[in-house]
Parts: C-alpha cells; sequence; structure tokens
C-alpha cells in the first residue's frame, strides 16, 4: 500500500479519528485478521456472524497496526467511517450477522479508502476479468503473461468479492505497473460498485452459465450482471469479449471501449486454430492475431484453457507484450490456484485430477470432458467423483440430471456420486443406456474413498469435483496420501 496517514485515511473516507494524532503513518497492507497484520498495517474491523473484528483490534494494534479501521470506538487508534443509511446496506455490502449495518459501513470505507489509492496511481493499468468459470485460472494466466513487463498485483486465489477485491486493491503502491483484479457478483449491481472501487481500463468477458443462478433467477440477468464490466470502461479502455459466446459478445453494444474478440470465430481478433489436445488433455493451438500467428502448447488441463488463454493474450497484447513473448509465456505458464484442474499421481499408479474447488454446469462439462480426454485410448479407467453444485436454484435438479447423462455420453467408465443432494446425477447416468453399476450414489466423503481404494487400479484416472462446501478435495487428498480422510 501507499503511505498514508490515519489522517488521510479519514478524508479517504469521510470518516473521523479516535484516539488517534492523525499523523501515525500507514505503510503496510490492510487485513482483515489480527493474526495477519504486519508491522506498519491498517487493521479492518469486519463483525462477523461468530466474531467481531472489533474486539481484536487492540490486539492488532499490539501485533504492530499503527490503527484500526472501524464503525465504533474501540481500545485502539482508529479512523471510524461513517454510517450508511439502511436503503444503501442491501446487496454486496449485505453481511450476515450484520445487524446494525457497521459491517457494510466498514466495507463501504475501505471501499472509499482503495479508490483513494487508486486514482493517487496514475500509472497503474487496471485489468478486470469476470464470467461465470475460469474467472481465478484466466486472472493468474493474466498475472503470468504481464509479470515480466512489470511489477503486477493480483488477488491471491479468488479474492474477487466486496472484502478480497478493496484488500487486493489496496497491495498496490507507486511502483505497481499492473493491478489484476477478479470481479464477481452474487447479484445485478455488484460488479458495477467493484468497479467503481478500481476502474478498470481493460475488462474481460469469459462467458456467461449458470453459476449462482440461484441468486439471479435467470441466464440474463446473469448477463446483465456481467455486462456491467464492459459498461463501466471508458472510452479509451478494452473490452475482451469471449466471441463464441454470444451472450458475451452481445455486449460490444454496452461499451464505450474498443472491442477485441476473442475466440475460434473466423472474425476473432485474437483467436485460437487448430485445437489439439494431447494425451494428456493439454491442449495445443494456433494462436492468430493482427500481428501474426504462433503455436501455443498450455502446461494446463483441458480444452477450456483456450479461452481462458486467448482472453490472456489479447491483455498482454494490449498492454504492450509482443506475439512471440505472448506465446512463450503461455507455453510455460503455472497453475497458481490450488484445486482447479490439479494433476497428481498416486504411489499405486492412480492419476488423480482434483478439481473440487467449485462446481457449476459449465465448469463440470469442461472436467468431464477432460476426463474423457486423458483416458481416451487407453487401458485405464475414467472414475467421476462427482457431488451436488450448489446455488443453482430451481435449476439444480435439471443440471444435475444433465450431468449425470453427460457422464455415460463421454464413455466415463464409473460414476461415484456423492451425497444425497446430488442423486439426480446417478439417476439419470442409470437410466441413460445399459448403466448399471456403473454409478453408484454413496452417502459421503469416507464412503467415497472407501469405494475407490477398494476399487482403484492402476492406469485409473479419478475427477473429483463438486461445489466448494461438499469438500470432494478430501477424497483427493486420501487418494494421495494414503491417510485418513481429514
Ligand atoms: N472457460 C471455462 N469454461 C468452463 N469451465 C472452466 C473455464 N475455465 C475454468 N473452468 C473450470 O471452472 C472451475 C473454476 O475455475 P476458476 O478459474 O476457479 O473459475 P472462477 O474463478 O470463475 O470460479 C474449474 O473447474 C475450472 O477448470
Ligand atoms: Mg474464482
Amino acid at each position: 500500500m501507499i503511505r498514508l496517514s490515519l489522517a488521510d485515511i479519514a478524508r479517504a473516507v469521510g470518516g473521523g479519528l479516535h484516539r488517534a494524532e492523525g499523523s501515525e503513518i500507514v505503510s503496510a497492507g490492510v487485513e482483515f485478521d489480527s493474526r495477519k497484520i504486519e508491522t506498519g498495517g491498517l487493521f479492518v474491523a469486519v463483525p462477523g456472524e461468530r466474531v467481531d473484528g472489533h474486539d481484536f483490534a487492540a490486539r492488532a494494534v499490539a501485533d504492530g497496526a499503527v490503527g484500526v479501521l472501524a464503525a465504533r470506538e474501540v481500545e485502539a487508534p482508529a479512523v471510524l467511517v461513517p454510517p450508511i443509511p439502511a436503503a444503501e446496506r442491501s446487496g454486496a455490502l449485505a453481511l450476515a450477522g450484520d445487524a446494525d449495518g457497521s459491517g457494510a459501513a466498514v466495507l463501504a470505507g475501505l471501499a472509499k479508502l482503495a479508490r483513494y489509492v487508486v486514482d493517487r496511481l496514475p500509472q497503474l493499468a487496471v485489468v478486470g476479468v469476470t464470467g461465470s468459470s475460469g474467472k481465478t485460472s484466466t486472472k493468474d494466466l493474466i498475472a503470468q503473461l504481464l509479470e515480466p513487463m512489470g511489477p503486477t498485483v493480483a488477488p491471491p486465489g479468488s479474492f474477487n468479492n466486496e472484502l478480497g477485491h478493496p484488500w487486493t486493491v489496496l497491495r498496490a503502491d507507486e511502483r505497481t505497473k499492473h493491478l489484476v483484479l477478479e470481479l464477481s457478483a452474487r447479484g445485478v449491481g455488484h460488479i458495477a460498485n467493484l468497479c467503481q472501487v478500481a476502474p478498470p481500463r481493460i475488462g474481460v468477458v469469459l462467458n456467461v452459465g449458470h453459476a449462482h443462478l440461484g441468486e439471479f433467477g435467470s441466464q440474463e440477468a446473469v448477463a446483465q450482471a456481467k455486462g456491467e464490466l464492459p459498461e463501466s470502461l471508458p472510452a479509451d479502455g478494452v473490452a475482451v469479449l469471449n466471441g463464441d459466446d454470444p451472450l458475451v459478445a452481445a455486449m460490444a453494444e454496452r461499451t464505450k471501449a474498443r472491442v477485441v474478440l476473442v475466440g475460434e470465430r473466423p472474425d476473432a481478433h485474437v483467436r485460437a486454430e487448430d485445437i489439439e489436445v494431447d494425451e494428456q488433455a493439454r491442449p495445443t493451438f494456433t494462436l492468430v492475431t493482427a500481428e501474426g500467428s504462433a503455436r501455443v502448447t498450455l502446461p494446463l488441463f483441458g480444452e477450456h484453457h483456450v479461452g481462458n488463454a486467448l482472453a490472456a493474450a489479447a491483455v498482454a497484447l494490449e498492454l504492450g507484450a509482443t506475439l512471440e513473448e505472448v506465446a512463450e509465456r503461455l507455453s510455460s505458464v503455472r497453475r497458481v490456484s490450488a484445486r482447479r484442474m490439479e494433476v497428481s499421481e498416486t504411489s499405486d499408479g492412480v492419476t488423480v485430477v482434483n478439481d473440487a474447488y467449485n462446481a457449476n454446469p459449465e465448469s463440470v462439462r469442461a472436467a468431464l470432458k477432460t476426463l474423457a480426454a486423458m483416458t481416451r485410448g487407453r487401458p485405464g479407467r475414467a472414475w467421476a467423483v462427482l457431488g451436488q453444485m450448489g446455488e443453482l436454484g430451481e435449476a439444480e435438479t435439471e443440471a444435475h440430471d444433465e450431468i449425470g447423462r453427460l457422464a455415460v455420453r463421454l464413455n466415463i467408465d464409473r460414476l461415484v456420486v456423492v451425497g444425497e443432494q446430488a442423486q439426480a446425477m446417478h439417476q439419470a447416468a442409470t437410466l441413460e443406456g445399459s448403466w448399471g453399476e456403473e454409478s453408484v450414489l454413496v452417502p459421503d466423503v469416507d464412503a467415497a474413498v472407501a469405494l475407490l481404494r477398494a476399487e482403484l487400479r492402476p492406469g485409473d484416472v479419478v475427477l473429483t469435483k463438486a461445489s466448494n462446501s461438499v469438500g470432494l478435495w478430501r477424497v483427493a487428498d486420501a487418494l494421495l496420501t494414503g491417510g485418513q480422510t481429514a
């Protein structure tokens, strides 16, 4: 973070000083967890369902914080944020257990502080990424393509909401050249708000799928929300849009910015041609741009990464990388965020594909196709260990049903459905075609592990995937360590 006094911070958030002179200098980042505070940092007191950050204010300061961003008086130097009216506490700022709105007030203050900092960093190229699937993967790709061109700040994992987003923005300082942000929405207006915090000059929209459909109600509403990113871009900005997704391509109408289409369609400005996947489902493609073309092999698993790579390439090209540099960097990227197509081998020669970070219909489809490609023409069997795809609302049962049928159509050898909530997958797989023994429904993670331990053979490939709350990575971990499930 840039150096700011507590008085500067009070000015930025429109708040007041408490137990502070104002001249105290914050020289390290903001933290919500008092245990993570670095000397010189700012502690942000957020009330939660079980604990209230305000109760840890004194401890955070004892551990090195210069002061606290708080909604009420605490036993430490603080900047007190102004209260916000009840009408403005809904939507993205609505926190569980925040009856008096103090959490919303702190987050609103944090957002203002982040904007204050961004406005003091004119050198910063801000890149925003949104979409239903692939935000984190693409954000990681973009950061890796930009890093060689200058200091780059990007969130760890999926820091993409009203807490993680300003937290990340506040990591930027005078040396930072690129700020890469992941923008998520659980409702209309959320992305527009995040775009106010750190206005992107380049905005990437990957796809409009079914993630969080329960909260949005319809895919059109999802498109409406994701389109707030291109809508927020300035006239001298760039909207990188997936031309292969009609709902995304249509967002060209909703932006003042120059549009760069990416995808496989022939008129895409940054295009993939001649896509092939190897026996591990790693894609190779020809990256075609106005500058020329280059062959790229991604060291990532699954053809769905091609679209993400095209978006990342478009961003890097806009920010000054050459086609050769982009092709070379894409061919040596690392997977950064865990539990996303993480491929490992057990001591018994079983390949484990841990994609258990989360699941929605599009990402499960992509993962199943990858699993099929990894076993095609080889002796080992394909095992899909799947659980509930949550947050889909009324669409959930039908979505589970479709995945069960897709597993059969892709010739997945064995489907292990974990948990009653996902039983529609098992039923659909059993009804589709001649599947009998091929699909089983087990009650929980332990039962899945027991079944797999009894039946896996060397050469088999096991995919684990479900919504995060199902915790299916415990299956992957148990197979890889040979130990008990945690
Ligand atoms: N373009 C894509 N289309 C479909 N699925 C994808 C795509 N990119 C990534 N995925 C899959 O979606 C899941 C979530 O990926 P992640 O990058 O964490 O996305 P997000 O941050 O949007 O949740 C993973 O299983 C990943 O393999
Ligand atoms: Mg994410």
